[in-house]
């Protein structure tokens, strides 16, 4: 596949990051998926991705061996020089977010050694990572994640920007024919006015209204606001990435809304705490299921903290350092989304309601699958950063640059 016209284009295999997976599977609510009208090459997902930064809209394409990336701007339009430096700026961005600087293949390799059960998903849940995303909407997201399903929480995390941050910029779609507008996600201080919990009520969020604003203004109470740029709240929020898991948790658990699955989900998603499984009955049920768990099926058994840390341990002894990784990938091969999903093909079904056979109760025991092409050896165009601290530092280096 040729890079689409105002792409650049980083060469990267689909078993180390498929997009039709990792976007789709519960960790990011935010991005828009858009079909191409033509796919040019049948074997993968038609379809591009777009995601609203604060100063940016990030569009992705994909194919078997490349991630095609281009950012708009609004106006007015950087010049040729400053396009180069802030796409360079986009690619530091891509390295972080999808943490580009961990070899996946070679992490599934090793869970694979280690469990069989990870071994008959391997081949067809391939490119599944986790991403690093902004700690403040990891935290929101899944504080509307309480009782709630992909698709609804996708729903109100879109309403949540629309009603709260004004359009950064609007671009058409691929055939051209229909606008969108993009919106950032909305800072601490915009959601800590005691009238949100009513607009967002209204809007269908229920009890977790209240709990966004709370902790929106626990946020804002702390650390203040500034006018311009990354709040302070969001900064602290970022800093607790320097804190052992242990102490990050209990910083994340003063929030209101915020028990330990909730906080669990941002340690692992945000946070960089590769470790941490995040335990609820879907997690609980693969654990019985498949790990010989001791447990009832369909049982539905409160998760109690005692369970919680049962089941939690468990899958670190099997998993080992990245469990929380090793968790997403079956995690997400149990979604009946997925039931018809495979990497090589990636075209996730719409749910299939009669269907009560999960996925992985289908694969067992070890389906036939396609051979993976060989990872290639990736020579990362620019050195991934190994943490936000240096990326922050090089983006403002940038900026600062662009300024002169
Ligand atoms: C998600 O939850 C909503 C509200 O509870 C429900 O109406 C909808 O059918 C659910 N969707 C799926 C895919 O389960």
């Amino acid at each position: 596949m040729a890079t689409p016209a105002g792409f650049q284009a980083l060469p990267l295999p689909l078993v180390q990051l498929s997009l039709a997976a990792v976007l789709k599977c519960g960790q990011s609510f935010r991005w828009s998926i858009l079909p191409l009208p033509k796919p040019s090459d049948p074997t993968i997902p038609a379809q591009e991705y777009r995601l609203c930064l604060r100063d940016r809209v990030v569009c992705l394409q994909q194919s078997q061996t490349a991630l095609f990336y281009r950012s708009a701007f609004p106006e007015p339009q950087p010049s040729p020089t400053q396009l180069q430096l802030r796409e360079a700026e986009t690619l530091l961005w891509l390295n972080d977010y999808f943490q580009l600087n961990i070899d996946l293949p070679k992490l599934y390799d090793e869970w694979a050694a280690r469990d069989s059960v990870f071994s008959g998903v391997k081949e067809r849940f391939g490119g599944i990572r986790m991403l690093r995303q902004d700690p403040w909407e990891n935290l929101i997201s899944f504080i509307c994640s309480s009782n709630n399903n992909i698709s609804r929480i996708t729903k109100m995390v879109q309403s949540l920007c629309t009603q709260y941050s004004p359009a950064l910029l609007s671009l058409p779609d691929l055939s051209g024919h229909e606008t969108h507008s993009y919106h950032p996600f909305p800072p601490p201080s915009s959601l800590a006015a005691p009238s949100v919990t009513v607009t967002l009520r209204s809007l269908g969020f229920g009890y977790r209204a209240e709990y966004i604003q709370k902790t929106a203004k626990m946020l804002v109470d702390v650390h203040g606001t500034i006018e311009e740029g990354r709040e302070p709240s969001e900064l602290w929020l970022e800093s607790l990435r320097g804190l052992a898991t242990a102490e990050a948790r209990t910083e994340l658990l003063k929030f209101i809304g915020v028990g330990r699955k909730v906080a669990d989900c941002v340690l692992l998603m945000s946070l960089d705490k590769k470790e941490v499984i995040p335990v609820d009955t879907h997690v609980h049920q693969i654990a019985i299921k498949h790990y010989g768990f001791k447990g009832l099926l369909k049982g539905k058994s409160p998760m109690t903290p005692k369970l919680y840390e049962e089941v939690n341990s468990k899958l670190v002894r099997i998993w080992g350092d990245y469990a929380g990784w090793a968790h997403s990938v079956l995690f997400t091969s149990d979604l009946k989304s997925f039931a018809s999903y495979s990497v090589q093909n990636p075209t996730p079904s719409a749910p299939v309601k009669s269907s009560k056979r999960s996925n992985l109760e289908s694969l067992l025991p070890t389906p036939p699958t396609t051979p993976s092409p060989s990872p290639l050896k990736r020579k990362a165009s620019a050195s991934p950063p190994e943490s936000s601290d240096k990326s922050a530092g090089l983006a403002d280096r940038m900026k600062r640059l662009r300024r002169k």
